[in-house]
């Protein structure tokens, strides 16, 4: 088991670059098995879940190449090969596979994917997409096999904007005949990403990055290429590291249209930055405010930023109220935050109360999941004194070279096997 080892509470400054978007990257790698040859796929992060999804893609014969954070992919020989469990559970994105191989070829088998354990987070609106445009889809046990002899394109509604059945069905609406428009879908940058991408390949998409995208069935897919945009959430984490330990630190490839909400929230608890093109920077905030934060679909507050933004919360003066609305268990970190001096309480099933300022001291604790884990390694900062984190691997999974960017501005980390 991974464990990162932190002696917190060392002022940080420096520079930071952020790396590609780990929930872009896990979608585009899926997508270039609807080329009928060569993609490359540029900025792609070091972290855990891509080197699954290249075991998956060599599973199905695809040739992969990295090279200086690019990666190249030859699918000119891909095979339809049903996609272990042992492989599908290691993330979430396994189930790109699923949009992109029914495209393909009209058949998938593969089980449930993986992901963090942060609440149920079914696929019933991908499937139903599917079964709309004319899929069967058959579950046994936690099997999925998806058949289609023909995809037709339909208008569909999706329930709730789902960033993984919006990037899914539009994989999918590649292989259909006709238009498929897609209502109420997710807005969020990742989908935009995947969309320029199979436009690159000669899709033509209208709308992605609104509520209505229209996606035309293409014969064959040409080759592909694309840039990972910068990943908000990992900038996010870093500019809360800024806010709480900052000395002019400098963080670079931010898009700060892709995290307004974040931004805000931020001046409300009184942090101060200066943004110049690509780059922010940042010094240690005294005296921060308390708030009240939602969680919602882009462009609200977004999830992923919820568990990291209550580490700083512990730091405002007052009580500060958290509200999650996307996944119903995103507030396990909290636990070992109270062993390290936080206090924190869930008052209701998704509303959770942060009262600060609370001194924070090192102690052993264990990530339970990825943003999780974000939460405790950034009280691990802050704190007095040393911080082991144990199950660290679920923070590789989604930070890459998270070690090398902290130790390089000065934090007293260290990771071991
Ligand atoms: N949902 C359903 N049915 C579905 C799909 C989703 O009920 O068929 C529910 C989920 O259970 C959840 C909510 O809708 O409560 C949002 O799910 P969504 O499908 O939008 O999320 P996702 O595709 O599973 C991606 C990211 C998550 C990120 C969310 C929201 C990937 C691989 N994962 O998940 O990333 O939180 O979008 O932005 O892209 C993370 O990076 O830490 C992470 C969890």
């Amino acid at each position: 088991m991974t464990k990162i080892t932190i002696e917190g509470n060392n002022l940080l400054s420096g520079e930071i670059k952020i790396s590609g978007a780990k929930n872009s990257a896990v979608a585009l790698i899926p997508a270039a098995v609807l080329s009928k040859e060569k993609s490359v796929i540029y900025n792609i992060p070091e972290i855990r879940d891509i080197e699954y999804l290249i075991k998956i893609m060599e599973l199905l014969d695809c040739k992969i190449e990295y090279k200086n954070n690019a990666l190249y992919i030859d699918s000119s020989n891909l095979k339809n090969k049903a996609i272990p469990e042992e492989l599908s559970v290691q993330m979430r994105a396994s189930y790109y596979f699923m949009g992109a191989l029914l495209a393909k070829f009209g058949r998938v088998e593969m089980s449930f994917p993986g992901g963090c354990n942060i609440g149920a987070r079914p696929i019933d609106i991908h499937v139903k997409g599917f079964q709309q445009l004319g899929a069967k889809v058959e579950i046994i046990k936690n099997r999925y096999i998806i058949t289609a002899d023909k995809l037709i394109g339909k208008k569909i509604y999706f329930d709730f904007p789902s960033v993984g059945a919006t990037i899914n069905i539009m994989l999918a609406a590649t292989g259909a005949e006709g238009t498929t428009i897609i209502e109420n879908a997710a807005m969020e940058p990742e989908i935009v990403n995947v969309a320029s991408f199979l436009i690159n390949m000669g899709v033509k998409i209208r709308g992605a990055g609104t509520k209505k995208i229209e996606i035309e069935g293409t014969k064959e897919l040409n080759n592909g290429v694309c840039e990972v945009f910068s990943d908000r959430i990992e900038c996010g984490t870093y500019i809360i590291i800024g806010a709480l330990l900052g000395k002019n630190l400098t963080i670079k490839g931010v898009i700060k249209e892709h995290l307004e909400a974040f931004l805000m929230k931020l001046k409300e608890v009184g942090v101060k930055y200066c943004i110049k093109g690509d780059t922010l920077t940042i010094s240690k905030t005294e005296n921060l405010k308390p708030t009240y934060i939602k969680t919602l679909v882009f462009p609200g507050f977004p999830t992923d930023l919820q568990q990291p933004f209550t580490t700083l919360l512990t730091q405002a003066n007052g009580k500060s109220i958290v509200e999650e609305t996307i996944y119903e268990n995103r507030f396990k970190n909290t636990y070992d935050l109270n062993r390290m001096g936080a206090i924190t309480n869930i008052i209701s099933l998704n509303k959770l109360e942060v009262n600060g300022p609370r001194k924070l001291h090192g102690t052993n604790v264990i990530a339970t999941d990825l943003r999780g884990g974000a939460s405790l390694l950034i009280a691990a900062l802050v704190a007095e004194g040393i911080t082991e984190i144990d199950n660290s691997d679920v923070i590789l999974r989604g930070y890459s070279e998270v070690i090398r960017k902290l130790e390089n501005v000065g934090a007293k980390i260290k990771i071991t096997e």
